[in-house]
């Protein structure tokens, strides 16, 4: 049984409780961070923390630790759980209230860590996907745990056996329910540009300093539907899966659905920038 992390105690996940009263429980008012663990080592883990910090700072929960205590949190919580590949959950709430939608004055955060052990996979990994209007709201920016609007896109695909849903806003690409997009055709890699309608991916950030590193130019820039469509080669991208790549959209091949060259060159030198990087 794994060991979490529950308000300045370590303690078994099965037996973690929170009040009713958090404001993470009542109103989903929370942000949460994601990030893998390989033997104790963590990958991109400033980028996390600062991700997590701006999160913080956008919905004015102040930071409950500083990133070398959160670097201590993290690898005592990955000793505790046998150091194996771990992908480790943070959530922050901002704390137990009474229920009222002003944000209360004197309120404790409540920081909650999990990890669950990350699948070994073959990479890249293929899947297929939907693609469906994005109807979340104006601050995807923000990694809330309000997930509804993803929830309900996810569990589309699910019915659609499909992996994830891509999302299109106005006639353009924004991003995937619990993924980053990079689009390619005729030689090119695109990318929509962050915005406060996608989530400044941690993933993305590295695939585009990959890309650098080989040379590939990537346009980060607003992708319009027919680019989507018409892409000879699509991937996702996301702390716990890397880079994956889509071989049927809405059940059309894309490209021959059949080969990635570009995806597995990116992939493989992804996956080895991922090795050297890692921090303990
Ligand atoms: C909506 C959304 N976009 C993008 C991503 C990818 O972000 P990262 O690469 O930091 O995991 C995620 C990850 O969960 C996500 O939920």
């Amino acid at each position: 049984m794994s060991i979490c992390f529950l308000n300045n105690e370590y303690v078994l996940l099965s037996e973690a409780k929170v009040s009713v009263l958090d404001r993470g429980f009542i109103f989903g008012d929370a942000v949460y961070e994601v990030l893998p663990g390989f033997g104790g080592k963590f990958f991109a883990l400033a980028q996390h923390l600062e991700r997590l910090n701006d999160n913080l700072n956008k919905v004015s929960i102040d930071p409950p630790y500083s990133s070398k205590e959160w670097e201590e949190l993290l690898a005592t919580l990955s000793e505790k759980n046998g150091n194996s590949d771990l992908s480790f959950y943070i959530q922050v709430t901002r704390g137990v209230a009474e229920r009222n939608h002003f944000f209360p004055m004197d309120c404790e955060p409540t920081v909650f860590v999990m990890c669950t052990n990350l699948k070994s996979s073959s990479n890249p990994l293929i899947k297929s996907c939907i693609t469906r209007s994005d109807n979340r709201w104006g601050r995807c920016d923000i990694k809330t745990t309000s997930l509804l609007p993803n929830l309900m896109l996810k569990n589309e695909a699910l019915l659609s056996d499909a992996f994830e849903v891509i999302l299109l806003k106005n006639g353009m690409l924004t991003e995937g329910a619990s993924s980053n997009v990079f689009v390619v055709s005729k030689g090119r890699v695109k990318t929509p540009e962050v915005s406060n309608f996608i989530l400044p991916g941690v993933t993305r950030d590295f695939v585009l300093q990959v890309l650098n590193e080989l040379g590939i130019t990537c346009e980060r820039r607003t992708v319009i539907t027919a680019e989507l469509f018409d892409a000879c080669e699509i991937w996702l991208t996301s702390s716990t899966n890397d880079l994956i790549g889509i071989n049927l959209l809405n059940g059309k091949p894309v490209g021959n659905g059949q080969e990635y060259p570009m995806l597995e060159r990116v992939s493989s030198a992804f996956t080895e920038a991922k090795m050297r990087s890692l921090t303990s």
